[in-house]
């Protein structure tokens, strides 16, 4: 199996590529990013090469280059970035995920397209959000990911390309920095209660998002794949969730483990607006029924566990 993960060097990809070295062998896995700096740094430990997924013809060449089986695309442009430069985000977000359509039905690849709780909006049901609902989002971000899944799930009725994705929400980790989301929060305070001792957090203290832990979104992201096809009903896009809290009650945790932090809130009304229109907590039993979707973090695990890391990378 050969795989070229595109958008390689952001949050998900710095940890896709090794976890899918592990399971497909570090000769078959190729990184492939936009920005030169990145693919420097995965070139370190990993087969990797500048690719602009939005040239047809460089990503075509490259796909056939290294006989691609599996492509995942993960080119994005995040919800709270996306918002401040709307037309660019469209063109990123489905740009790519044109030419990914494209290249996997010329060449015969499977194809793995990250959607997001972004898909979701101010009419849906916010609490066990189910897995099929109503769609509006009010954000070019959420835009994009609707128009995705729906563009995914026509390429593979249409043409049969074996299109799958989950609806990923905040994803916590301590690889790399989260490029711009609604979510970052979430990541970012553990960072700045190690370095000064507190937090300044621009999400609503009361507000509920689903997050996972990064070693079950990279679960998320193989298992899908691998998956029997014959037990797929749905496909773009499945949800995916291991824990939902609130800022509160995240800090509450963190606090229990470092008595002195310190936390404020400066509310970013882009983030409070756009967190304010997604669901509370999702109801994934599609993907636990379908594909046996099974996290193994929650929210104290994943606590203990970013706090060491965290602490070990600083000193
Ligand atoms: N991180 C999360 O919490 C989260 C949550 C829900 C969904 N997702 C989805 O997962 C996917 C990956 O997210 P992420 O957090 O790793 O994003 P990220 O912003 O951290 O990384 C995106 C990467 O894409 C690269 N890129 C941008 N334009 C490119 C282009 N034209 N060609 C090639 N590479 C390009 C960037 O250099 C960057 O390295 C996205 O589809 C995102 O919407 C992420």
């Amino acid at each position: 199996m050969n795989v070229l993960v595109v958008g390689a060097g952001g949050q998900i990809g710095t940890e896709l590529v090794p976890h899918l070295q592990k399971i497909y062998g570090e000769d078959n896995i190729i990184a492939a990013d936009l920005r030169p700096d990145v693919v420097e740094r995965l070139s370190k430990g990993s087969r990797a090469l500048t690719l602009d997924a939005l040239d047809l013809k460089s990503y075509r060449e490259t796909v056939k280059k290294y006989n691609i089986d599996r492509i995942y695309n993960l080119v994005a442009l995040l919800s709270a970035t996306g918002e401040n430069n709307p037309l660019l985000a469209w063109n990123i977000n489905m740009g790519a995920l044109v030419n990914s359509l494209e290249i996997a039905k010329e060449l015969n690849c499977s194809l793995f397209t990250p959607s997001s709780i972004g898909a979701f909006g101010k009419e849906t049901p916010h609490k066990n959000t189910p897995q099929d609902t109503i769609m509006r989002p009010n954000t070019m971000y959420g835009v994009c990911k609707v128009s995705g899944e729906l563009l995914s799930d026509y390429y593979f009725t249409r043409f049969g390309v074996d299109t799958r994705s989950v609806r990923f929400p905040g994803i916590i980790s301590n690889g790399c920095l989260p490029g711009g989301g609604t979510t970052d929060y979430a990541v970012e305070v553990f960072y700045e209660i190690i370095r000064k001792g507190e937090y300044t957090c621009p999400i609503p203290e009361n507000t509920y998002m689903d997050m996972l832990y990064m070693p079950d979104a990279l679960n998320a992201c193989t298992q899908l794949m691998d998956a029997d096809p014959a037990k797929l009903i749905h496909r773009n896009s499945f949800n995916v969730t291991a824990m939902s809290f609130s800022p509160k009650e995240l800090f509450a945790a963190i606090t229990k483990r470092v008595p002195d932090a310190k936390f404020h809130y400066s509310i970013d009304p882009v983030k409070a607006n756009i967190s304010a229109s997604w669901p509370d907590n999702m109801d994934d039993s599609s993907a636990r029924g379908e594909w046996n979707w099974n996290p193994a973090w929650d929210m104290e695990s994943m606590i203990d566990d970013m706090l060491s890391a965290i602490k070990a990378k600083q000193n």
